[in-house]
């Protein structure tokens, strides 16, 4: 292997990014691509934002904002947000580009010529109100295949089809809801039926793939590959090169994956080296990795080499590491719920490192897994700081207060140390080994496992009793102490950047251990190395941290922690809560969400909306009529699309929740104090 080119699935520019894709590409692929540098490896890895297509046009027209607005503005947040949490990238481009789209446009003509592409006059949903063609996710439908609801019109979420939106049960307009006509139009077909053949053949030798992507692909071939339409008739995207449809646009997934290629030869450019692309995608020697989420198989595992084959020029991909979802608290992330942890958002509170390794000790590799806010705070206190922080922290500062501040000197190693340290020189090759095979969670639990194994051994050695009646054998136990850290430092670096970087700052007083940083290699921790004070590296996260995040996510206090009652607070403080009686006129279970209902309210003469998250415990029906009480004057919030103003009271104990409500019917907007 000569050189490896990464790729992370090119994000759309019209929303932030969440946890759920920072778990299915984002951070694997910058794991793997920062242990492939530490190897000294030729590693370039490349992203950028996808800028096209509906999913862009749809937020822009609920915005009233151009298209360009919108991409301008997340494709902004986007880059910031992946940077602060350490996902580094040689180039991090955009498919508005000038550049791509020539790319995109001579890829289109050399299919084109080569007879791959054909026009054919075609039926497609037509709104006669919106008076336009309703491309892609302009129409939802039921799925055809898996009969989910909300299947958009080129792909259904649930089950991932690609689809033909004219096959949609009960296709809607979603704009304005209305059922749409058919009406024909011309587009061009990418016959994906002629590389068949070649695909499988290529795909047969790919045996060490993960199953979730033979599977996938498998289903495809069975059924057989069909012609698929990539122009649209829509006016935000790449145009079409041919005279003849200078109105229509490339179908946004055909250029997009163009802009992997696209990305690379602006990464040349801007180093000024415009050729030093080429290797990258027509050297049969490159590894090219894509990571991407299971929802993007079939276009990177069929259609993509099926693009590459009919080019013929280039590559065709090596290894595909797909992950499963993420699901949070047993539910799927949804940006049109609002049911999702955004990156901006959690970075304002928390250390990147954090997240980097609870979705890595739980990642979505083989099968979903689960994000919950509690197990995220259970992991950093357990795991992060009792196990990893902890023996950073009493290794250091027992070297300062009892040996100088500096490595010391050891003598004879006891058993116990020559057993660490064997499992210490193994350590980088096995990690290394499981990153290769992209199996970074497993790798993630090597690294904490010897970690803890050095926690015992620092127990088990006794140090502080050692001290005063054998100081030689408690120099040689922090001696090996100091040895694991400084290896722990390099290994870390691929999962937890910011981590690994203060600890080699700790040990480099000047001077680097390792100059550059490599992988592999003993630790070479010469004794009387003047070491850098400790620093707490994992806090713990207290209750009232997690608590908040979980409130914005579910839209009502979660039930406070048993126990001990709170802090005291002044009358006046208590006085500033304007809390009335308040009359329910109506109550419907929010649409889109399974815990939340929506209220309309009566408090006095005023009438006004809240949510609450109470769904599991009432129906609507039980709720309409009742006097309950409600905080009247709490600042009004958005809870998953829908605006509450004001909150409900309702207590809360292990298994059961009840509003609260008045013994006597009195009148509403009454006060209550
Ligand atoms: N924008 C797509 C998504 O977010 C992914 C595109 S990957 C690309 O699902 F390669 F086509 F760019
Ligand atoms: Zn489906």
């Amino acid at each position: 292997m000569k050189r490896i080119l990464v790729t992370s699935a090119l994000p759309y520019a019209n929303g932030s990014i969440h946890l759920g894709q920072l778990a299915g590409c984002y951070l694997p692929a910058d794991i793997y691509t920062r242990y492939q540098r530490l190897m000294g490896r030729d590693v370039l890895h490349i992203c950028g934002t996808d800028e096209h297509g509906v999913p862009i046009t749809l937020r822009a027209e609920e915005e009233k904002i151009t298209p360009r607005e919108i991409v301008d503005r997340f494709y902004t947040d986007i880059r910031r947000s992946l940077e602060a949490f350490g996902i580094h990238y040689d180039n991090f481009s955009r498919t508005s580009l000038p550049l791509h789209h020539k790319i995109a446009q001579d890829f289109f003509l050399k299919l084109y010529q080569k007879g791959y592409l054909v026009p054919k006059n075609q039926t497609q949903f037509y709104c006669t109100y919106d008076k336009r063609f309703l491309a892609d996710r302009y129409i939802e439908g039921s799925c055809p295949y898996c009969k989910a609801e909300g299947a958009r019109g080129d792909q259904c979420e649930n089950c991932g089809k690609w689809l033909e939106p004219t096959k949609l049960i009960q296709p809607k307009c979603k704009i304005c809801g209305r059922t749409p006509e058919l009406r024909e139009t011309r587009h061009w077909f990418f016959q994906l039926d002629k590389v068949q053949k070649e695909l499988e053949e290529w795909m047969r030798r790919k045996t060490t793939w993960k199953e979730n992507v033979l599977r996938f692909s498998e289903g495809w071939f069975r059924e057989g590959l069909t012609e698929r339409s990539i122009t649209r008739d829509i006016d935000w995207g790449v145009p079409v090169p041919l005279p003849e449809a200078k109105e229509k646009v490339i179908y946004v997934w055909f250029e997009a994956l163009i802009g992997y290629i696209s990305a690379t030869v602006e990464w040349a450019e801007k180093k000024g080296d415009p050729n030093a692309w080429r290797p990258y995608w027509f050297d049969p020697e490159t590894q090219l990795v894509h990571f991407i989420g299971k929802d993007n198989i079939v276009f990177h595992a069929i259609v993509w080499p099926g693009m590459l084959l009919a080019h013929g020029d280039y590559i065709l991909p090596s290894e595909i590491p797909a992950n499963e979802f993420l699901t949070i608290k047993g539910e799927k992330f949804s940006t049109s719920r609002n049911l999702a942890v955004w990156l901006p958002d959690v970075l304002k509170t928390f250390e990147p490192d954090l997240f980097r390794y609870a979705l890595t000790i739980n990642s979505p590799e083989k099968r979903d897994a689960d994000f919950s806010w509690e197990d995220f705070q259970k992991r950093n206190n357990t795991e992060l700081a009792d196990i990893l922080g902890n023996f950073v922290n009493r290794t250091l500062s027992f070297t300062h207060q009892y040996l100088d501040g500096k490595v010391p000197e050891p003598s004879d190693f006891s058993e116990e140390d020559q057993k660490i340290l064997k499992k210490l020189e193994r350590l980088p090759k096995e990690v290394g080994g499981l990153l290769e095979k992209f199996e970074a969670k497993r790798a993630l639990k090597a690294v904490m496992k010897i970690t803890k194994e050095a926690n015992r051994h620092f127990d088990s050695r006794e140090p502080w009793r050692t001290r005063k009646g054998d100081p030689a054998d408690c120099r040689t136990a922090l001696f090996v102490s100091l040895q694991v850290i400084e290896v722990l430092s390099r290994v870390l670096d691929p999962f937890l950047p910011f981590t690994s970087k203060k600890i080699q700052q700790t040990f480099s007083n000047g001077k680097r251990v390792h100059q550059p940083l490599r992988w592999e290699g003993d630790s070479q921790l010469e004794h009387g190395r003047p070491l850098g004070k400790p620093e707490i590296l994992f806090p713990k996260l207290e209750d009232e941290i997690i608590q908040i995040q979980v409130e914005k996510l579910y839209g009502r206090p979660q039930p406070a922690p048993k126990g001990e009652i709170m802090e005291e607070i002044s009358i006046d403080e208590f006085k500033k809560l304007d809390l009335r009686v308040a009359e329910v006129l109506k109550a419907e279970q929010a649409e889109g969400t399974k815990n939340l209902i929506r209220l309309q309210i009566k408090v006095g003469e005023e009438e006004r909306q809240i949510v609450a998250g109470i769904a599991q415990w009432y129906s609507p029906e039980e709720i309409i009529g009742k006097r309950i009480i409600v905080l009247a004057n709490l600042k009004p919030a958005v809870i998953r699309g829908f605006e509450s103003k004001g909150m409900l009271l309702a207590a809360q104990d292990d298994s059961e929740l009840s509003i609260v409500v008045l013994d006597k019917p009195l009148k509403s907007g009454a006060k209550v104090s």
